[in-house]
């Protein structure tokens, strides 16, 4: 659908992902994001750009929403936020200051009629068409697995460590530093560049070829990546095929992506331990490297050996292939229930927010047992 259209149209209705990293945006009638921009407004102070999740008080958060929101609609999707609805997909641990803030935006700056919000995990299954999966988000700011059972997030079973984008980051500065000096001031973006460029996940059997000094071919080549005009950084062979190890090796609990995994499969009823192992879902921008999908395939038969994981009983792993980028799955699902009745039925209404102060929140056992109506 071609810009101008949204400029006409009375019944369009946003859809909105906002991420650590990057805030997806776009209709409910569209197959994709319209927009994928970067999760920062520029500080009026300051002048510099600010991400959002760096926030320093709840109204520091609310000034900054302010504006992520007035970019999204005023210099985007080009339509009023007043009287219409909005989709939100969000984390299910979403801390409560952020999406209370930002229900206080759109609610009462923007004067939104209603906001359905949507679990990122669950609505991951929409574009599947597929009730039961093991859902695996890695993002920026951290790795979440949840598994979804017969259209149910089984909450007591959920997952998080805090590897994603920014730990991937932090590890390539440092590997980086050995081969090169003044990398200490490289600004994120270039980090980030020089790891979806360069970087890749390579085979478990090449890791531990390295760790025996055996290897059976020698390293990708180098890689000169320019920077500030006449300089550049050396990104080695090595560095490029060690940079995302990260995520497979274990910390001091014992704890990676891997056994996240197979924890949170472990949680579950006895009866659905297959059904989640066969039907696992990666999201987010992460698990778009290269070699990640295979990796993981590896790491968790491997871990299969373990006898903390040996009860499992699991004889295979399946992975689902996406109709979409994995990085903005949820979103796509957002867009699908928003396409729905699911919109009018489901969606908390101004009034209600008025009237209650909040918006109801899984974990607080008053909104649970509420039976008052949220209808539009
Ligand atoms: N093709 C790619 N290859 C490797 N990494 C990628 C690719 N595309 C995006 N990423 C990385 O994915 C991360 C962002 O993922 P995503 O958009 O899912 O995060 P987010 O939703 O903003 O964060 P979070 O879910 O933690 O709140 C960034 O670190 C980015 O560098
Ligand atoms: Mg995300």
């Amino acid at each position: 659908m071609s810009t101008y259209q949204s400029l006409s149209s009375e019944k369009l209705t946003v859809v909105l992902d906002i991420g650590s990293a990057f805030t997806r945006f776009g209709f409910t009638t569209d197959f994709a994001p319209r927009y994928i921009i970067r999760s920062e407004v520029r500080c009026k102070k300051t002048n510099k750009l600010r991400k959002i999740c760096d926030y320093d008080s709840a109204d520091d958060l609310y000034d900054m929403l302010v504006e992520l929101i007035h970019i999204i609609y005023f210099k985007y999707a080009l339509i009023s936020p007043k009287d219409r609805p909005i989709v939100i997909v969000e984390s299910l641990l979403c801390p409560t200051l952020f999406r209370e803030t930002l229900a206080k935006v759109l609610f009462l700056q923007y004067e939104v009629s209603s906001i359905l919000v949507l679990p990122s995990h669950l609505v991951a299954l929409a574009s599947l068409a597929n009730d039961t999966g093991l859902v695996v988000d890695v993002g920026y700011k951290e790795a979440v697995v949840i598994p979804v059972c017969h259209g149910l997030p089984i909450l007591q079973a959920w997952q998080a460590l805090p590897l994603g984008g920014e730990h991937i980051h932090s590890h390539l500065k440092s590997l980086l530093s050995s081969s090169n000096t003044g990398i200490q001031n490289l600004p994120e973006n270039f980090l980030e560049d020089i790891k979806v460029r360069c970087c890749f996940v390579t085979k478990s059997s090449r890791v531990e070829q390295l760790e025996g000094g055996k290897p059976e071919y020698a390293p990708p080549p180098d890689v000169v990546y320019p920077y500030a005009g006449t300089e550049s950084i050396l990104v080695t062979g090595k560095v490029r095929e060690k940079t995302f190890e990260i995520l497979y090796e274990e910390d001091n609990d014992h704890l990676c992506l891997s056994t996240m995994i197979l924890d949170a499969i472990l949680k579950v009823n006895m009866d659905l331990r297959q059904k989640l192992a066969e039907n696992l879902v990666l999201i987010g921008g992460t698990v778009m490297t290269l070699g990640f999908k295979a990796r993981l395939k590896e790491e968790l038969q491997k871990q299969l050996n373990n006898d903390r994981y040996k009860v499992l009983n699991i004889h295979e792993f399946k992975f689902h292939t996406l109709p979409c980028k994995e990085n903005y799955a949820a979103w796509l699902g957002g867009a699908i229930y928003g396409a729905t009745e699911f919109l009018s039925m489901k969606a908390i209404s101004k009034d209600f927010y008025l009237r209650e102060k909040h918006l109801p929140d899984w974990i607080n056992l008053k909104d649970i047992n509420n039976t008052v109506s949220r209808t539009l």
